[in-house]
């Protein structure tokens, strides 16, 4: 199955896409009148489920009272169940996905005020704060990977499971699309995105396949490419053969990992003394980075500048994990199969 990291969102099936505009490029996403029909059914049918949702939920119980970053706003599951819960929460909520930033705004009459809107990526969260005059954060969340609603709408290019256009850009006016990756990156670039961004087994073998093929014009032609590339025994194991694939050629396209490290590390930094970092992620790659950027926050010490009141040669650590690593409940993964490979890890900051 496809893997969006945010649990399901119910769409509107927009239909198989004819087939004058599945193909290279990413033409088909720049037609207004697309668009506009994507935006409104959007608009109208985002339903979520969002990840350990109870759990993220209760992270955020006992930090200082002020804003909670939503690095990753996609449907805004998370932000509204937050936003429920805690009244005296505002959240800045990121997404660099002009449609999950289009229907966040059209939650403004929910939460007015409480829940403020910025397009563009992570990575500049600092810049997002201080344009709105915040010096201090309550904590902030990640929800890495995709949402449900760009998987499901075959025209973002992110499915293996319907035709549409090479793109998987989560922006939309980024240049870099699958179509550059998959249609013109050399057989050694190739195999080594595949690899690093999935740990796929038969990598070389399937960047050797996609270059014989080429050129290839939409998300289904490439599937069957990769899945013919991969030997019989080893494609009816561990379902469906393209998904490593595909995932790694997403990641290389929106430079998912290279961007993680900073943008935490940022988050840490920006995050008041009790406050937490919650990241939720998928694979291995992306949890190894989270992983290591709280093992050097828990290993460092607070300095004279965090806490003014602190001897600069005190041992004192600057953040520490609440708990290991956690898994969705089975109860949540009946319900939600695309929470399966799920893991939250929590920082906090400590107190002086
Ligand atoms: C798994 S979804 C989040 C779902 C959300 N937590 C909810 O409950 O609806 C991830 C979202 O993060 C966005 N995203 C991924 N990487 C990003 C980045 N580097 N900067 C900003 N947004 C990003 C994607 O566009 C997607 O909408």
């Amino acid at each position: 199955m496809d893997s969006p990291n945010s649990a399901r969102f119910h769409l509107v099936d927009p239909g198989r896409h004819p087939g004058n505009t599945v193909g290279r490029g990413t033409a088909a996403l720049r037609k207004a009148p697309k668009c506009e029909f994507i935006m409104s059914t959007l608009r109208e049918s985002f339903g979520h489920d969002p990840v350990m949702v109870d759990e993220i939920v209760d992270t955020f119980a006992p930090v200082p009272h002020g804003v909670v970053v939503d690095a990753t706003l996609g449907g805004a599951g998370h932000t509204a169940k937050l936003l429920e819960r805690y009244e005296w929460m505002t959240i800045l909520g990121i997404d660099r996905d002009a449609m999950a930033i289009e229907h966040a705004r059209s939650l403004a009459s929910r939460f007015g005020e409480r829940l403020m809107v910025q397009q563009g990526a992570f990575d500049r969260i600092p810049e997002y704060l201080a344009a709105r005059g915040i010096e201090r954060i309550s904590g902030a969340l990640f929800d890495l990977g995709i949402s449900s609603p760009q998987v499901d709408l075959a025209e973002r290019g992110f499915s293996y499971r319907s035709a549409g256009p090479l793109d998987m850009r989560m922006d939309t006016t980024q240049r870099l699309s699958a179509d550059d990756v998959v249609n013109g990156y050399d057989v050694d670039r190739l195999s080594d995105v595949i690899r690093q961004h999935s740990d796929e087994r038969f990598a070389r073998r399937i960047a050797q396949a996609i270059v014989a093929a080429r050129p290839i014009r939409d998300t289904a032609e490439l599937a069957a490419v990769v899945a013919a590339a991969i030997p019989a025994p080893a494609r009816r194991t561990g379902g469906n053969p393209a998904k490593r694939t595909f995932q790694a050629i997403r990641i290389e396209v929106n430079n998912e990992l290279n961007m993680l490290p900073g943008a935490l590390e940022d988050a840490i930094n920006a995050t008041a003394v009790g406050g937490r970092v919650a990241v939720l992620s998928y694979h291995s790659g992306e949890d190894r980075i989270v992983k290591s950027v709280f093992a050097a926050a828990e290993s460092r010490r607070q300095s004279a500048e965090a806490s003014p009141f602190l001897h600069p040669s005190s041992e004192r650590t600057f953040a520490r994990r609440v708990r290991a690593a956690k898994r969705p409940s089975n109860v949540e993964l009946n319900r939600n199969p695309r929470a399966a490979s799920a893991r939250l890890r929590v920082l906090e900051r400590v107190g002086a």
